[in-house]
């Protein structure tokens, strides 16, 4: 089985969905990795790694792409690069197909069966394939790191002869896989810290980290394998009420806040800003899905009522080191579970084909992408 594996084209892109220790595996596994020329240099791999490894790096992505059974991507491919994969290969990436559905429509017509990364089920036994677990996680780390660097004060308590400083307050929404990663990096670095999160269960973990969790005293959350599904306006209204203090007091807030298939709920208004230290900094990690500031603009830093506002939507290719190898761990153990190196074994009951595969031989095969396009049309 061929697989390529392409420079990113995104803007400031600098993660590459195969690293050479990975090519290694693949390759000892009977896999044909093809590279295209300097994939991986923004993340620190080149080319010699990758032929030292087993793969074959290829200067034109023509004939990288024309030979592949399979493309392993981090973001979705462009038109472009889909045209050029041959007619009833395979594709896998992050891919939110239900926000593109030109893409989608490509893949159809050239019967193109594609895997979505940001589709395949959180459950324990997919845990290895987890890239939305794996980059949030480093996502979450540095966003506490960026915020810091903006905020012109340290964060841990300081005795010194001139005066003690006292520890920077952070104020985190969202105790999911970034939340609870930034808890513990601000913690690391000596602030205090305090989080607020729709669904009880997660104090425990907020604590265990040496967080402060902000409960607030209302009933409206529906959660489902996990995750908040809905959220009344009852309850944000009263965790407006518990949380505009602490926003105020705040030096640094950083909000993670989703609800699975919703658009971010908002949950820092601009008067919420307005009330908070001229020098403090939010970071809006859902600015993607529409941000949980109403201030933050989309992969901006932005100053407003003397407060920086930094909505960076991909934190992970800040740290592209870290971020490659945990996602090629994902993507190929994923590659693994679906295929040998003799082909794809389609089987189309099995939960984790069943919940990432998009399209397959021409239609339409994952319910929520198809109930999503459905209504955009
Ligand atoms: P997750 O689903 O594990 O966690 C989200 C958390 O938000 C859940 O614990 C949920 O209960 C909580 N939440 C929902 N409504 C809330 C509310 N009203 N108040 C407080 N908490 C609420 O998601 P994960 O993986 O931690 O990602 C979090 C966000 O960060 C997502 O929007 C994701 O797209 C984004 N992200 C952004 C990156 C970037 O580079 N900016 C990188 C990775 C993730």
């Amino acid at each position: 089985m061929n697989i390529a594996v392409l420079k990113e084209s995104k803007a400031s892109e600098r993660r590459v969905a195969l690293t050479p220790d990975v090519v290694k595996s693949l390759s000892k596994a009977g896999f044909k990795c093809g590279i295209e020329s300097e994939a991986g240099v923004a993340s620190g791999f080149y080319n010699k790694a990758y032929e030292a490894a087993g793969g074959l790096i290829f200067p034109d992505r023509a004939a990288l792409l024309g030979d592949a059974d399979v493309l392993l991507k981090v973001n979705a491919p462009t038109a472009d690069e889909l045209q050029l994969l041959r007619d009833g290969s395979a594709l896998i990436s992050f891919l939110y197909a239900y926000t593109v559905p030109e893409l989608v429509d490509l893949c159809l017509r050239k019967k193109i069966s594609a895997f979505a990364m940001d589709a395949v089920p959180r459950i324990s036994r997919a845990q290895k394939m987890d890239a939305l677990s794996s980059q949030a996680n480093l996502g979450g780390y540095k966003a506490v790191l960026l915020g810091a660097n903006a905020l012109g004060k340290i964060f841990p308590l300081m005795m010194t002869a001139a005066g003690t400083i006292t520890p920077a307050r952070v104020l985190i929404f969202g105790a999911g896989v970034a939340g609870l990663q930034a808890v513990a990096t601000a913690k690391r670095l000596g602030a205090v810290v305090e989080v607020t999160d729709v669904r009880p269960e997660t104090k425990e973990q907020v604590e265990s980290l040496g967080g402060r969790f902000l409960e607030v005293q209302a009933e409206g959350v529906k959660t489902e394998g996990g995750y908040a599904s809905e959220v009344s306006a009852e309850y944000l209204q009263k965790q407006k009420e518990l949380v505009s203090r602490h926003v105020a007091d705040a030096d640094i807030v950083i909000t993670t806040a989703l609800v699975i298939g919703k658009k971010a709920p908002l949950l820092v208004t601009a008067e919420m800003v307005e009330s908070m230290k001229p020098g403090s900094v939010i970071v809006d990690m859902a600015v993607e899905s529409g941000g949980n500031c109403a201030l933050s603009e989309f992969n901006k830093t932005v100053i407003k009522h003397g407060v920086t506002i930094i909505g960076e939507s991909n934190l992970p290719a800040m740290v592209p080191v870290n971020a490659s190898e945990l996602y090629a761990k994902n993507i190929s153990t994923l590659l693994l579970h679906l295929a040998t190196n003799e082909g794809f074994k389609w089987e189309m009951e099995e939960e984790v084909t069943k919940g990432s595969l998009i399209t397959h031989q021409g239609e339409l095969v994952h319910p929520f992408t198809k109930e999503i396009l459905a209504k955009t049309v």
